[in-house]
């Protein structure tokens, strides 16, 4: 016996085949989901070094990749009333597959998004622009929804990619609004002074990002070759 008829004795032979090639299914998924986020930060880390090269300057400091645990896919579902099914997590979540781009200025955001859009293998599916139109909490990046094939032995397969461009102060932000919004035990004052707080950094991050790269522009502009 092998261990899945171990695990569920009494169960009717054919749940067990169509449990195990659901199984088998999903984990061909999450890997195709790992070969796409494989094409899309090799995509950046190409870029990345291109402008090294050309205009001495690095416009990302790091990139993070990340594919949705089965836990969040689960709770995403059923927040969104999906059918629980492989085939609807394909077709409706948008974000199995993450990577978090993070530059040390808005430029830089910009200026690799338009590099990647204009690919003639990527497709933009859905792009929200929080750095133009903040959320009211204060959340500030880039957020692309690509579609970006990957090849497989005997198949082409498109995949979806959510690509989120941040500067190094919206990353620190968002990491600590991140954390509060999960610490379940605070009491409701303390987090509406917090929301406050946090909002009042989001201002001062907004304005420090603007400095630096006001700064940034005068150095080069001024600087002897
Ligand atoms: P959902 O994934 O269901 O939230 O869909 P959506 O289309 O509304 O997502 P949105 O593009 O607004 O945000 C997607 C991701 O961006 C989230 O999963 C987070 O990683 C990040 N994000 C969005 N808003 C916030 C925020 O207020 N704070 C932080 N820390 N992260 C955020
Ligand atoms: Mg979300």
């Amino acid at each position: 016996m092998n261990p899945i008829e171990n695990l569920i004795p009494n169960m009717p032979q054919e749940t067990i085949e169509a449990f195990k090639e659901n199984l088998d299914f999903s984990k061909r998924l999450m890997t195709y989901y790992s070969c796409a986020l494989l094409e899309i930060e090799t995509k950046f880390n190409v870029l990345n070094r291109q402008f090294s090269l050309e205009q001495e300057h690095n416009p990302i400091d790091t990139i993070k990749t990340r594919l949705k645990s089965p836990e969040s896919i689960l709770e995403k579902m059923k927040r969104k009333n999906l059918p629980l099914n492989i085939e609807s997590v394909e077709a409706n979540l948008n974000d199995v597959a993450g990577v978090r781009v993070i530059c040390p200025f808005i430029k830089d955001i910009y200026l690799l998004a338009d590099c990647l859009l204009e690919q003639d293998d990527v497709w933009l599916l859905e792009r929200k622009d929080y750095i133009k139109h903040p959320k009211p909490n204060g959340y500030r990046s880039l957020h692309l929804i690509v579609e970006t094939p990957i090849f497989l032995k005997d198949e082409k397969r498109m995949m979806k990619v959510e690509v989120q461009l941040r500067t190094i102060a919206m990353d620190f932000w968002a990491n600590l609004e991140h954390r509060m919004r999960y610490k379940k035990n605070l009491s409701p004052e303390l987090t509406q002074m917090l929301a406050k707080d946090l909002k009042d950094c989001a201002e001062s991050s907004a304005a420090l990002d603007i400095k630096m790269e006001q700064i940034k522009d005068l150095i080069e502009e001024n600087a002897q070759s």
